[in-house]
Order: structure tokens, then C-alpha cells, then sequence
């Protein structure tokens, strides 16, 4: 049987966003949700409560329990996508840094990590899955999955979940998940249109002004090797510069860790 969505409507001003969100108590991943629809519009929330077979980086798959974490994928099927496709994560990341931000009015040690990841205290609390389905060389659309850790409690983050937290785990109460996605959905519209007509660059520098690790020493797995070196920028098409003892290098996939703060 396939799941039914409910609807939650949005009621902030969104210019690329739509204002109905489709939300599933359970299903197998949003990201594959959006993937395999068809006539959807362009900027269609999907939000679920639990997932069968949430994907992650590198194929992994992501764990969720029941109704703690905000689960959703944003579909873009439009022109713009033709622009550089890894800029839409980047976007998200900011998107999600500010909307977290805007739900915690006393304060949050946030900061971004290359290429996809929202650190709270250090620690893993959002990652983000770009997915694309490219039609005769062209995308047809992108798919920007976001799994946002909220309630879970501490004792969810054993085994390779160590390096992860929750904003729940982290701040002792519980969060009002809804209200985070309002803010987080109003970040990322902003930073669609922002896009749209101003492109790339500024995008890009937002990114680089929340990273925790431009400037510190890491090192970053490709899959093949491990190289160390400084973190020193972001290039135009979102790669990551590396200073390193012989010379710059340039990475486009790799899982980072910081050796000196
Ligand atoms: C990562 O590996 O860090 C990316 C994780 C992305 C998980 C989200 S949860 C919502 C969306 N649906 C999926 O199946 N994956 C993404």
C-alpha cells in the first residue's frame, strides 16, 4: 500500500518554496520519495516522521528513530538547477544554520563542516544528501535531503553514531520540531531567491564565514588516501583547497577531521 501524506501548511512568505509541506508518518526515504515522483512542483517540501531506509553520504544508510528528528527533502526540478549542483548544498547547510539559530534565542555553538554537515558543540547534528536525476545530459531535477537531529536522546549516539548529537542530547529539553522547520524552510527560501538572482558567490561566502575549519589544520579522506594540511578556501565550483606540504590540492568528496584547533 503506498503511505498517504498529510498536509502542513506554511504560512510565511516563501518566493520559491511551496506553502504545503507533504508529511508521512513513515516512509521508506524522502529523498527517494521526491526522486521517483512525478508532476510535482518545483520547490515541494516532503517531511516524514520516520524513514524505512533513510540513505546517507557514501550509500550508508541513516538512522532515525520515531518522531525525534526532522526528516525532509526539498525537490528543485527548475532551470536554476543548472547551475553548479553542489552550491545546493552548501545553501542547505546555511539554511539550516540559521534556521537553528532563529529557534534558539539563547544561543548555539553552530558551525559547518565541508562538505555537508551542521556541527552543534563539535559534533554531528544535521547532514545533508544532494541526489540528482540527469535526463540527456541535463538535470531534470535535484533532490536536497536533510536528516536534522532534534529530540534524540544521548543513548541514540552509540556506536558509529558517536560523533553525532542531537539538539535535545545537547541542550537537556526538548524541541519543537515543527517551529525549527518553519525557521529552517524561511532560511533556505531566502537563500533560494538569493541564488536565483545573485548567484553563486554569495552563497559560497556565507558558507565559508559559518565553516568551523577554514584556517585549521585537517586531514581528508578521499576513499584512496589521507592528506594533511590547512583548510584555506572554497573554490568558484565548491571544491575544497588544501595547502599542504607539497603545494595545493583540490577536493571535491572526502570525509574531513580536524587535527588542530
Ligand atoms: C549524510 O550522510 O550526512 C547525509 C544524510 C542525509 C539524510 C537525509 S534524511 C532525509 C533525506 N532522506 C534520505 O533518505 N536521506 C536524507
Amino acid at each position: 500500500m503506498k503511505p498517504v501524506a498529510n498536509k502542513i501548511n506554511l504560512s510565511m512568505d516563501l518566493k520559491v518554496l511551496q506553502h504545503t509541506v507533504l508529511h508521512f508518518k513513515t516512509i521508506d526515504s524522502t529523498n527517494r520519495f521526491l526522486l521517483d515522483a512525478e508532476d510535482l512542483l518545483n520547490g515541494t517540501v516532503v517531511l516524514a516522521d520516520d524513514q524505512t531506509a533513510g540513505r546517507g553520504r557514501f550509500n550508508r544508510t541513516w538512522q532515525s528513530f520515531p518522531e525525534t528528528a526532522l526528516l525532509f527533502s526539498i525537490l528543485l526540478n527548475n532551470l536554476s538547477i543548472q547551475k553548479m549542483p553542489a552550491v545546493y548544498t552548501f545553501l542547505a547547510a546555511v539554511g539550516v544554520y540559521r534556521g537553528l539559530r532563529d529557534s534558539s534565542p539563547s544561543g548555539i555553538n553552530l558551525s559547518l563542516k565541508w562538505p555537508n554537515d551542521v556541527l552543534l558543540n563539535g559534533k554531528k547534528v544535521c547532514g545533508i544528501l544532494a541526489q540528482s536525476k540527469i535526463t540527456a545530459g541535463r538535470y531534470e531535477k535535484l533532490v536536497i535531503g536533510i536528516g536534522l537531529n532534534v529530540n534524540q536522546k544521548r543513548q541514540f549516539f552509540v556506536n558509529d553514531l558517536e560523533r553525532a548529537t542531537s539538539l535535545a542530547a545537547e541542550s537537556g529539553f526538548e524541541w519543537n520540531r515543527i517551529g525549527i522547520l518553519n525557521n529552517v524552510l524561511a532560511a533556505i527560501d531566502y537563500l533560494l531567491n538569493v541564488l536565483r538572482e545573485s548567484g553563486e558567490r554569495p552563497i559560497i561566502r556565507t558558507w565559508q564565514d559559518a565553516c568551523g575549519s577554514i584556517g585549521q589544520e585537517i586531514a581528508i579522506d578521499d576513499g584512496k588516501e589521507i592528506y594533511r594540511g590547512i583548510f584555506d578556501s572554497l573554490s568558484e565550483d565548491g571544491g575544497m583547497r588544501l595547502r599542504t606540504k607539497s603545494g595545493q590540492k583540490l577536493f571535491y568528496a572526502g570525509d574531513v577531521t580536524v587535527l588542530k584547533e
